[in-house]
């Protein structure tokens, strides 16, 4: 049985003790009644230099800690960094598909998910020591292309590229879909022009390369305001090369069969076949992907490939998955598809089939002005030149956090109000508790950067205690938001789920607001106490928690400002 099945409580009481753990797992596996492992563990009991005393209660264990000592080490441990093993996925690389938006159409708010999802888990990954490869699989082949090429030449040549953006390339894409209706063999016009770029016809591939360029651009800069850069690019069209050599291999190995004039596997417990190459002869989506995953093998020789994609695509990765393992590939199922649900904002889908999409910048763009407005009737005091760096922080700080809250399965409505409120389970109201502790530092005017010669048995009261306790659990929040337990049988689908690491943060912050407030009402709590050695074991304290929101903010791709 591995320790990691030991789950660490808190006894109903605190005078019965710190933690308490059940003997259900030890007792299982040793075929003995909880009771007597329990009383059996508790008499041979050593005290550490953390754990003073154990006692068996019924089929619990409850160890009392050495309170000071704990203090001591938990807050050395985050005033260094040293809480969250960096050592964890040593030798490990983690190949993470995120974002991959499609090109010439608009970044807009569903494609939020995927990728502060995905930017979190490459983050938390990283922290932990694994080598992280960030990918964006831009969507830029397939007959798509055709059709924009096909509208382009009709409706846009006498465009002046200057001018040319998303927008313009969306409605040309728009137009064409509505002009196909009436005149159904301009479908036949966009195919070979996506045949000619498939061939590599010098003209058409210029005008592709370009559209590509300009919807980089769009992206790159939400990319930035988000902080994101990713380890690579490459978009559908770099595999474009290998298709021929994926498909032969995969004849080679007896796998693809002709259905209805097209080419297809057959999978186990799939009603449907996964399609590889049309009847014209076009290879799809499904093909580029199995390229991809055998070039990550190659390349990175990945310990998983994580694909953030909602849950609309699961039969295409379950699909793509299983031919994976039926081609041979022993790595297939070191592939993971982290799904999430569909976003929804003040009741309207924000998909992008037809015009009217939410754009992702400009809910960016929404948040931070309505919070620049907030943080301004609440600090008036705030210098303007602070609040211009402040805002963007907090309003982008605010949509990230509301995208990572919930488990990423469930579909999340978003009531705005609740996402831009500096209270409650909001982005900013942890950020806001991080500046509280800034603050409270600035005001004592000392900074307590390491424990040597403090005291900390002046830390006495129950709430200080609640605070060293939810620090000792950022390891665990971490570890669960990001590669589950290794031990546990279904690691793989307890695992990134940036959403444990967010209540992580907003339990510490409730945790440090009960401490903090208690010393309104009661002098003796105060951090800036007249006692000076209290004050300084408080104000360790006061560090840690900044300490430790500040770095559990990082993981989640979000800034942590010192005032606001
Ligand atoms: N471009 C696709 C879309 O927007 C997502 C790609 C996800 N990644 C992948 N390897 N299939 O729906």
């Amino acid at each position: 049985m591995a320790a990691r099945e030991l789950k660490v409580e808190s006894p109903p009481k605190p005078e019965l003790g710190d933690f308490a753990v059940g003997c259900f797992a030890i007792a299982k596996a040793q075929g003995k009644p909880p009771v007597q492992v329990a009383q059996a563990i508790a008499a041979s009991f050593v005290p550490t230099p953390l754990l003073a005393s154990a006692t068996a209660a019924g089929p619990f264990v409850n160890f009392r800690a050495d309170r000071a000592a704990t203090f001591q080490w938990v807050i050395h441990a985050a005033l260094t960094d040293t809480l969250v093993p960096r050592s964890l996925g040593e030798g490990q690389t983690i190949c993470i598909d995120y974002s991959s938006p499609n090109i010439s159409k608009h970044l807009a708010y569903h494609h939020i998910r995927s990728t502060v999802i995905g930017h979190s888990l490459a983050l938390i990954f990283r922290g932990l020591g694994y080598r992280v490869v960030g990918i964006n699989h831009l969507g830029d082949w397939g007959t798509t292309h055709g059709m924009l090429i096909a509208a382009w030449h009709m409706w846009g040549a006498g465009d002046d590229f200057s001018g040319l953006d998303i927008t313009r390339l969306n409605e040309l894409y728009v137009k064409f879909r509505e002009a196909e209706k009436e005149q159904p063999q301009l479908s036949d016009s966009a195919r070979q022009y996506f045949k000619k770029l498939e061939q590599g016809d010098p003209e058409v591939r210029a005008l592709w390369q370009r559209f590509r360029d300009v919807s980089w651009a769009e992206f790159e800069a939400v990319y930035r305001r988000l902080g994101i850069e990713f380890d690579e690019v490459r978009g559908e069209s770099a595999y474009e090369p290998d298709l021929a050599r994926v498909m032969r291999e995969l004849r080679a190995k007896g796998l693809v069969v002709e259905s209805q004039g097209a080419q297809v596997v057959e999978l186990e417990g799939e009603k449907t076949p996964i399609l590889l190459e049309k009847n014209d002869g076009s290879t799809l989506y499904a093909t580029r992907d199995v390229a991809a995953a055998e070039y990550r093998w190659a390349t990175y020789g990945f310990a998983r490939s994580l694909y953030v994609v909602d849950r609309g695509q699961a039969l295409h990765f379950r699909q793509l998955f299983k031919l994976l393992a039926k081609a041979g590939f022993a790595w297939a199922d070191r592939c993971q598809h982290v799904t999430f649900g569909l976003v929804r904002l003040g009741g309207k889908k924000t998909g992008t089939r037809t015009g009217n999409v939410v754009l992702l910048k400009d809910v960016l763009a929404e948040a931070e002005a309505d919070v620049r407005t907030k943080i301004a009737s609440v600090n008036s005091d705030l210098p303007v030149e602070v609040l211009d760096v402040v805002a963007p922080q907090v309003g982008t700080g605010a949509v990230i956090f509301a995208n990572l809250v919930s488990q990423r399965d469930k579909d999340v409505d978003f009531e705005w109000d609740k996402v831009i409120a500096l209270d409650g389970d909001s982005g900013p109201y942890v950020q806001y508790s991080h500046a509280r502790c800034a603050s409270i530092v600035r005001r004592a005017g000392e900074r307590v950067t390491s424990v040597t010669g403090i005291d900390f048995a002046r830390l006495t009261h129950d709430s200080e205690w609640a605070v060293a306790k939810r620090l000792l659990e950022l390891p665990e929040a971490v570890v669960r938001a990001g590669p589950g337990d290794p031990e546990a049988e279904l690691a793989k689908a307890a695992a990134c789920e940036p959403h444990v690491l967010c209540h992580y943060l907003l339990a510490l912050a409730g945790d440090f607001s009960r401490w903090y407030t208690a010393g309104n009402s009661d002098a003796s709590l105060r951090v800036l106490c007249d006692d000076a050695e209290t004050r300084r074991a408080r104000l360790a304290l006061v560090s840690a928690v900044q300490a430790t929101l500040a770095k559990g903010l990082a993981l989640l791709g979000i800034a942590a400002p010192d005032q606001m």
